[in-house]
């Protein structure tokens, strides 16, 4: 009979720490309600300690998320795991996710304890935390390059101390399949104890190599498998949620497994993930990628055309992707919108849908048919707006081959209207100097890039691009428009939006002065 595993889903916290990646509470909480609709078993919602901004998040979670158990993670220190249970205690189900490393070099170089030390520690660490839960996870940091025995001695001990679940993490993504799956075996059969606890992996992709090594667990006995959707994360990223959810699914003859997962609901959870934290999924990508139920060769195409299952493993509609072709256009009224919506999967307030339906009618005097891919791109780019932002109320641009490129920019925030003049190397230059001697913030941009939302002429342009103004914290801003330099003004505000909005947030932590010191960044 097929045997369930868990899906532990850490898009809020492992995922939220890709670079450029910064998401506001209310995102955070719109994320992991899809998150539980999608039906993930736990939604690692952050590391409470790390910052009043996290523990904030953690906390709205617990309280507004349902059918799903929050976790927040903490090291193996009494302050973290109080702030944690603080964060998660009013969660349907909460969970205490507490971790230290067990490799030498973690012991040697970063934590500069010995052996026996951090021994005592995970025992401390997990009793502490089963005195506020009975549902407590330990996992050993950077175990596929700790000692065997060592590391067997410390998951024992965390069994005895109570944990419920044992983590046992690649957190540098080395493994490969064999050796991992050997690894996980060796666990499950040598540790005393392990059979009273769910056995987990965390896997990352330095090697491309987290879903296989995942898998490989799998089969060797882990029941539960930790990863983000779109494979965020640290570095390389995590196990793709969604690729090993349907890897089980589609391979549940040879595997034997299943997951609690609704299917149905990967592609939406997958968009909303990247339009929020503008992370874009690459066209091939398994799963979720533009590319990924495309057929281009002529072979390919007419084997599809007299028989799906030629070329196709799986159905995308069960994915949740929809191929229907139906268009909306100018006349289509409220009502058409918003049961399209509806087909679509999105449930918007009334608020929500005005604004909506505005973009809408404001696309369909400048393009005749408008596509299921459109209306994905107006509802995700009102889902990235920010409280008190920028919005873009008017655009001039002059520009040609023999004149000096200037942008006259209008914008409006908290109701009030602000219009500036800029010269610039380029029309989109321009804008952006416009922009910036409105907000007084001297952004430098790293990146631009555009695509077509769909095809033909009248398309929408997609644009992404990065700005940073220290050349370290780096934001990332989307906007959608089918003239290419609007499409660029909105980016640019999208990006200085989440810059402003950041910057308020850490003033604000810093005036509540509730700092905790915590190193928290270069431990996980
Ligand atoms: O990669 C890792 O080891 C982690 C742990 C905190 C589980 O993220
Ligand atoms: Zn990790």
């Amino acid at each position: 009979m097929s045997q369930r595993v868990y899906i532990f889903d850490t898009t809020l916290r492992d995922g939220e720490q890709s670079p450029g990646v910064s998401l506001t509470v209310g995102e955070k909480v719109q994320i992991a309600k899809q998150l539980a609709r999608l039906g993930v078993d736990i939604i690692e919602a952050g590391f409470p300690i790390s910052s009043p901004g996290d523990f904030e998040s953690v906390s709205a979670i617990a309280r507004t998320v349902k059918g799903v158990t929050v976790a927040g993670l903490s090291r193996a220190e009494s302050k973290d795991i109080d702030r944690a249970w603080e964060a998660v205690r009013h969660a349907e189900q909460a969970r205490i996710h507490t971790f230290i490393a067990t490799s030498d070099i973690h012991l040697k170089y970063k934590l500069r304890m010995t052996r026996e030390q951090v021994l005592e520690a995970a025992v401390a660490a997990v009793k502490r935390a089963r005195s506020y839960t009975s549902d407590v996870e330990f996992s050993a940091e950077d175990a596929s390059r700790s000692d065997f025995d060592y590391l067997c001695q410390v998951i024992a001990a965390a069994i005895a101390a109570g944990a419920t679940t044992v983590n046992i993490p690649d957190t540098v993504g080395y493994a490969v399949p064999g050796e991992w799956g050997g690894l996980i075996n060796d666990i499950c059969h040598k540790v005393p104890g392990i059979e009273k606890v769910i056995v987990s992996v965390h896997c990352h992709n330095d090697l491309g190599l987290a879903v296989a090594n995942s898998l490989a667990a799998v089969i060797n006995g882990a029941r539960q498998v930790e990863g983000a959707i779109n494979g965020i994360g640290e570095r390389a990223g995590n196990a793709a949620v969604e690729e090993v959810i349907m890897a089980l699914h589609t391979r549940k003859d040879n595997l034997g497994y299943h997951t609690g997962a609704r299917t149905e609901e990967i592609y939406r959870t997958s968009r909303l993930v990247s339009t929020l934290t503008g992370m874009r999924i690459q066209a091939n990508k398994a799963i979720v990628g533009d590319n990924a139920f495309a057929h281009e060769a002529g072979i390919h195409q007419d084997g599809m055309l007299k028989e799906r299952t030629t070329y196709e493993i799986m159905n995308p509609a069960m994915v949740g992707i929809s191929r229907s072709n139906l268009v909306l256009g100018k006349h289509s009224g409220r009502h058409a919108f918003r049961q399209r919506l509806e087909d679509m999967g999105y449930f918007l307030s009334k608020e929500e849908l005005n604004s909506a339906f505005a973009s809408f009618k404001k696309l369909s005097d400048k393009k005749m048919n408008i596509t299921s891919e459109d209306i994905e791109a107006i509802i995700e780019e009102q889902l990235s707006s920010l409280p008190h932002s920028y919005t873009l109320e008017y655009l001039h641009i002059s520009s040609g081959t023999a004149v000096v490129p200037t942008a006259t920019v209008g914008l409006r925030r908290d109701g009030q209207l602000f219009e500036e003049a800029a010269c610039g190397n380029g029309p989109v230059d321009a804008i952006c100097k416009a922009v910036d001697k409105i907000t007084g913030i001297n952004c430098t941009m790293i990146n631009w890039g555009i695509n077509a939302v769909t095809s033909g002429k009248d398309a929408l342009g997609d644009v992404n691009l990065k700005i940073t103004t220290d050349g370290v914290k780096v934001f990332m801003g989307r906007g959608i428009s089918t003239d290419i330099l609007e499409a660029s003004a909105k980016a640019y505000l999208n990006a200085v939006n989440k810059l402003v909005y950041a910057s308020q947030t850490a003033a604000t932590e810093q005036a509540g002065k509730k700092e905790v010191d915590t190193d928290a960044d270069d431990n996980n």
